[in-house]
């Protein structure tokens, strides 16, 4: 049996860390400050965390405005040692990190593991792009004039992350920040911030130095983002989740005119023409929909199919979501865990139960297993129509809605009527139709025959209501500084 039993293995309990961490120290409240962390897959209290607030967050914006200043002064060099002894002792980890995130997420194991690879892959990028933040040299107009620009950190950041990618979410923030010679606060989403905690406290052993990194945590977001929104010692605020809070974020940030990147929610089209492979588009249809059980924000939510190959790839589709195994991430079995919490499994029966009532028929799916719980059959409906909430709204759950359209106009039009614009995917063997396609796409990230697009050496991040700036490559280091420009006169 090579099944994994958490009273196996109870190594993960060293990096177990339910606390706070400010200034370099684990910080507890007395009891009755706590709030709860599920095991969405059993729905068993995992874990107590202290419930902080207003004076917490305070006493972490000061303490990260302390370390800036040493953090700062350090050499380019001097920062990212520190990053690659971070990112070897997070990948010596691998397997207890992966046990804490499939714990309070409830992702099964191996994507829990390919999580922890991709998180730690932008610390490894960050760490060798950290020494090449460069300035320019511009040729002056005037003859006694020399023009330089420099980049320099933009100060303390305060670095709000979701549940749906416990680590890589953080790391993708925090690996630019730090290398940029930023010094940060995370909040991570209330339902994960075991991952949080185990990735900081790897980052206290690698010997980041008190206060460059802070953890608050919280069920009751509200007064800490308030506070780091309007404090006017924080210079950043680095968001992921729903657009609805994002604007709230931006609203309340305007005040202190911080700068603010902003990754927030997608409504993905992805679409397959007459002449696509269909073996490769079923391929990447399943990767793109039913990652982290359709919890991603790039995830296709509009599966937009053209008429001749509609039969043809919905069949095949069906096929092989029939063969996903839905159950708890540590059966090495499962491909499909449970849904974060109720109110995301709400959404996906409002979906699916607007879409029958308006016509769409189910392929496959379109149930709980037996199982109960969080949990909901991989689903695929056909003869879905414009008019159903599911096209409007982003799903977050595992629910393929397949569209018929005719021709490429129509489908550039019926995609991009969305006010979000995160990804997109097409699938074509034709040259000028992805080039067409591609280009009319107001969407920030396009996927050509590929319904994965995430890694950290390109820039992730969207158009329109799905956000502001980009993360990942060199354009998510410049998020974390600033360009000063000096103008030196008078050169004889
Ligand atoms: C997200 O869902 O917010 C991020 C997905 C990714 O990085 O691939």
């Amino acid at each position: 049996m090579d099944e994994f039993k958490i009273e196996d293995n109870i190594s993960y309990k060293n990096l177990f860390k339910p606390y706070g961490y400010i200034n370099g120290e684990w910080i507890d409240l007395p009891k009755g400050k706590s709030f709860d962390i599920y095991n969405p897959s059993t729905n068993k209290i995992i874990a107590k965390m202290p419930e902080m607030g207003i004076d917490e967050t305070k006493y972490a914006i000061e303490s990260a405005n302390i370390a800036f200043d040493k953090w700062k002064k350090k050499t380019a060099k001097e920062r990212c040692l520190l990053l690659r002894k971070w990112y070897n002792l997070v990948l010596e980890n691998i397997d207890d990190l992966s046990v804490i995130m499939t714990l309070e997420n409830g992702k099964p194991l191996k994507e829990s593991k390919a999580e922890i690879i991709y998180a730690s892959s932008f610390i490894d990028w960050f760490s060798e792009e950290g020494k090449r933040t460069y300035g320019r040299s511009i040729p002056a107009t005037q003859i006694d004039k020399r023009i330089i620009t420099i980049k320099q950190p933009v100060g303390v950041s305060a670095l709000i992350t979701p549940w749906n990618f416990p680590a890589a979410m953080i790391t993708r923030k925090v690996a630019p920040a730090l290398a940029a010679g930023c010094s940060v606060i995370i909040k991570p989403a209330e339902q994960t911030p075991l991952s949080a905690s185990a990735l900081i406290y790897l980052a206290q052993k690698a010997g980041i130095p008190k206060g460059v990194i802070n953890l608050l945590v919280a069920n009751n977001p509200i007064p800490i983002g308030k506070e780091l929104c309007e404090n006017d010692t924080v210079r950043k605020i680095s968001f992921t989740g729903s657009t609805e809070v994002g604007k709230i974020l931006i609203k309340d940030s305007a005040n202190s005119v911080k700068k603010v990147s902003m990754e927030l929610g997608g409504n993905a089209p992805l679409i397959v023409f007459n002449d696509a492979d269909v073996d490769i588009a079923v391929k990447e249809t399943l990767a793109s929909k039913y990652r982290n059980s359709g919890q991603t924000c790039v995830c296709a939510n509009r599966i937009f199919v053209q008429d001749g190959i509609y039969k043809k790839y919905s069949e095949a589709l069906a096929k092989k979501v029939a063969d996903f195994k839905v159950g708890d991430g540590f059966e090495h079995t499962s491909d499909i865990g449970p849904l974060i919490d109720n109110s995301g499994l709400k959404k996906v029966e409002r979906h699916l139960d607007d879409a029958i009532a308006k016509g769409a028929k189910v392929l496959i799916g379109g149930k709980q297993p037996s199982l109960g719980g969080l949990y909901y059959e991989p689903t695929v409906l056909t003869e879905v129509a414009k008019n159903m909430v599911l096209f409007k709204e982003e799903t977050f759950g595992p629910l393929a809605p397949l569209f018929r359209f005719k021709d490429v106009d129509e489908v550039i039009n019926m995609a991009n009527n969305t006010n979000y614009g995160l990804a997109g995917y097409i699938f074509t063997k034709d040259l000028n139709t992805a080039w067409k396609v591609s280009e009319e796409l107001q969407f920030g990230m396009v996927g050509i025959n590929s319904g994965i697009l995430s890694t950290e050496v390109a820039p992730f991040g969207g158009v329109k209501e799905s956000g502001i700036g980009r993360e990942g490559a060199v354009e998510g280091m410049d998020e974390y500084m600033e360009i000063k420009y000096l103008c030196f006169g008078n050169i004889m």
